[in-house]
């Protein structure tokens, strides 16, 4: 062995103490426990509060309206895709609002034309020039029954 490396060794020995005692200190407790990653983190994320309240919980209150979306094409959508997260509105309807979307861009988003959506799958028109004449898609489609139409 090369005489320098010999002094370098202790140094060496050295820098492995501090990485094992700084790794028994850094490292979380619950890491490893299940992969490579803290197994408490599943607790703490699963106490957080849901913002996604689900269909069921939507039926409770607006037994209509659900009643309605279940009988047409619409049936496979959740109500909070198009009305977003229901959690505040549950607890309290009257101060917290949901938005009511029915504009163009907003339909538009899973029904405006797009080559990579196969239309076997969903029916697709041009936002810019399907009847144009009336500003909001629900000025004519209902959003629960899409073939209940307005005058
Ligand atoms: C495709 C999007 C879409 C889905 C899915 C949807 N809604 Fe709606 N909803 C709308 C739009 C747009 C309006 C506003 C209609 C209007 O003003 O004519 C509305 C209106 C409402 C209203 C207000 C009715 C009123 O008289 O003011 C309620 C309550 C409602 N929806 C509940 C639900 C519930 C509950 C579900 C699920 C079972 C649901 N919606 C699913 C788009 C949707
Ligand atoms: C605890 C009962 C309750 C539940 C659960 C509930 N709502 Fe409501 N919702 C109401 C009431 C009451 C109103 C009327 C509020 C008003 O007129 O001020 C309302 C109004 C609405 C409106 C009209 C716009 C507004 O905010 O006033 C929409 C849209 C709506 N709810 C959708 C939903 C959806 C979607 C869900 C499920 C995520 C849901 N609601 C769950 C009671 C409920
Ligand atoms: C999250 C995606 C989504 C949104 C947002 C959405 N739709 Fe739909 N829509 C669907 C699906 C899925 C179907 C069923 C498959 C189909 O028929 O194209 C459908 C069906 C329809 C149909 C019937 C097409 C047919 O087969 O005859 C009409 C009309 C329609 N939607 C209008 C609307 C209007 C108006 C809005 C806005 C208020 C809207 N949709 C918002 C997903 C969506
Ligand atoms: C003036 C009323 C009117 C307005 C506004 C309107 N539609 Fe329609 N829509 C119709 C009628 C009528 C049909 C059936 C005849 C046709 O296909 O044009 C239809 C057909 C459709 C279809 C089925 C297309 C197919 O391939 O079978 C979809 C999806 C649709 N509309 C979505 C929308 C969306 C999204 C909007 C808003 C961007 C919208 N519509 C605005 C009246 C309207």
């Amino acid at each position: 062995m090369p005489p320098q490396l010999k002094t370098l060794l202790p140094v060496l020995a050295v820098f492995i103490c501090i990485f094992l005692v700084a790794r028994h200190f850094l490292i979380p407790d619950s890491f490893g426990k299940y992969g490579h990653y803290r197994a408490n983190s599943m607790d703490e994320i699963a106490a957080l509060p849901a913002h996604h309240i689900g269909k069921a919980a939507c039926m409770d209150c607006h037994d209509t309206e659900a009643a309605k979306l279940n009988s047409d094409l619409h049936s496979g959508l959740t109500c909070e895709v198009c009305h977003g997260p229901g959690w505040q509105h549950m607890d309290d309807p009257e101060k917290n609002k949901l938005s009511k979307p029915g504009t163009r861009e907003f339909c538009g988003k899973c029904h405006d034309m797009n080559p990579a959506r196969r239309t076997s799958v969903i029916h697709q028109i041009d936002i810019k020039t399907h009847n144009i004449d009336r500003a909001n898609c629900i000025d004519c489609h209902n959003p629960h029954a899409v073939w209940e139409m307005k005058d």
